[in-house]
């Protein structure tokens, strides 16, 4: 069996909302120290709803499957849909990834909920803090 499905092998060479959004209403950065690969996540939001969304992630070939099947995945979705997702459910969309690239998915999620904590921050609409834990510990670096 091959060790990365098609579903991958598509968004790694042809991803999905590469690039930046000039007029983004929120950013969001996130890292994993351990291979040092990061993942910039930009959104905009009209009506409470992700309007629009791109990624610039340089990294490995999961986390640049991850981030483009993540973009897909919340773009036309209100903030709390977003929020929802979780790496498992990209990994899941993905086809699967295998064990030691799942950590690459994680970056995924972790960018989506810091980009929306951007958004949460630059309104000043107040959020529930605990809900963004990897924003709490003050790293942008969370391992699995
Ligand atoms: Fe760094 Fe995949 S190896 S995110």
């Amino acid at each position: 069996m091959a060790l990365y499905s098609d579903t991958v092998m598509d968004h790694f060479l042809h991803p999905r909302n590469v690039g930046s959004l000039s007029d983004a209403d929120a950013v969001g950065e996130v890292g994993n120290a351990r291979c040092g690969d990061i993942m910039k996540m930009y959104l905009k939001i009209e009506d409470g709803v992700i309007a629009d969304v791109r990624f610039e992630t340089f990294g490995c070939g999961s986390a640049i499957a991850s981030s483009s099947m993540a973009t897909e995945m919340i773009k036309g979705k209100s903030i709390e849909e977003a929020l929802a997702v979780t790496n498992k459910e990209v990994v899941e969309a993905l086809g699967g990834l295998p064990a030691h690239k799942l950590h690459c998915s994680v970056l995924a999620e972790e960018a989506i909920r810091s980009a929306i904590r951007d958004y949460f921050e630059r309104n000043g609409i107040p959020y529930d803090k605990s809900r963004f834990p990897e924003a709490e510990e003050g790293s942008c670096c969370r391992m699995v």
